[in-house]
């Protein structure tokens, strides 16, 4: 028992670490000269991505190496581990490249599937959200919790956009049903951290289509852990690799999964 609870503490802790010597080294190359490549139309990507990952993975590989990994740029292994590492080296490329200070480097651990750690830092404002199954959610050393809003009204949600263009007409038709009945939607560009901020309950919900288990794992272990509910847009069970998402404080959770469907007050 001794030896498995040191086990966790050891390994939030070198997330931590791994996660904030990843987050230095973007936060040094921020607004230097960038050669941006194109994975897709819009999907940007740059050496400093690429350089990131490979920090974390060497990190990972040297630690930990008979875990499992599932890492944005182009990186995935499966060992049949308990543990599955979620890595995005930089959530938010697109704000990075326009010098945009709102991204982060975000790490998600899961147990035989389930929220374990995670781990999500923003170098530019020194933000380290941090979370262990069991064990809540902190903001730097600080306990979070998820805001106890419970009227749409009253809410302030944000959203992300797909790279893709396929369901456009339902992101759309989904985006005008919700901006009718909240206070208000935001986009930052950085799932990881709009998850983050739904934990700390600056943001009462969040959802978004298409996103990648990279993008999702790190913010929701941080936002279960402080007390947010999280599940596909019509309310089922949770799954890192469907990336239709839809997160709340939990209060106004089940009034945004109908706006999600379109379906009457
Ligand atoms: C993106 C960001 C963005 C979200 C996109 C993601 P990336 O991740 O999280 O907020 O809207 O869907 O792909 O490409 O910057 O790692
Ligand atoms: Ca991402
Ligand atoms: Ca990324």
């Amino acid at each position: 028992m001794k030896y498995l609870v040191l086990t966790r503490v050891a390994m939030l802790n070198f997330a931590l670490n791994l996660a904030k010597k990843a987050g230095e080294y973007l936060k040094e190359s921020f607004g230097k000269e960038l050669n941006v490549e194109h994975k897709g139309r819009i999907d940007l990507v740059t050496q400093i991505d690429r350089n990131s990952q490979d920090m974390i993975l060497d990190g990972i590989e040297r630690e930990f190496p008979h875990h499992s990994i599932m890492a944005e740029e182009g990186v995935s292994k499966t060992t049949g581990h308990d543990y599955t590492w979620f890595v995005d080296p930089l959530d938010g490329t697109v704000n990075f490249v326009h010098g945009i200070p709102f991204f982060c480097v975000s790490l998600g651990v899961f147990k035989r599937g389930k929220p374990f750690i995670g781990v999500c830092y923003n170098p530019m404002s020194g933000d380290l959200f941090s979370a262990q199954y069991g064990k809540g959610a902190f903001r730097n050393r600080e306990k979070i919790r998820v805001s106890d809003t419970s009227l749409l009204i009253d809410a302030l949600v944000v959203t992300g956009f797909p790279y893709s263009l396929a369901r456009l007409d339902d992101s759309m038709s989904r985006f005008a049903r919700i901006l009718s009945e909240v206070q208000g939607i935001r986009r930052f560009g950085s799932a990881a951290l709009d998850l983050c901020f739904v934990a700390s309950g600056s943001f009462d919900g969040f959802w978004e289509v298409g996103l990648h288990p990279w993008d999702l794992a790190g913010g929701v272990v941080v936002l279960l852990e402080a007390g947010g509910r999280v599940t596909g847009l019509s309310g089922e069970e949770f799954d890192p690799h469907h990336g239709d998402i839809l997160a709340s404080n939990g209060n106004i959770h089940n009034d945004l999964r109908r706006l999600m469907q379109g379906e009457p007050g």
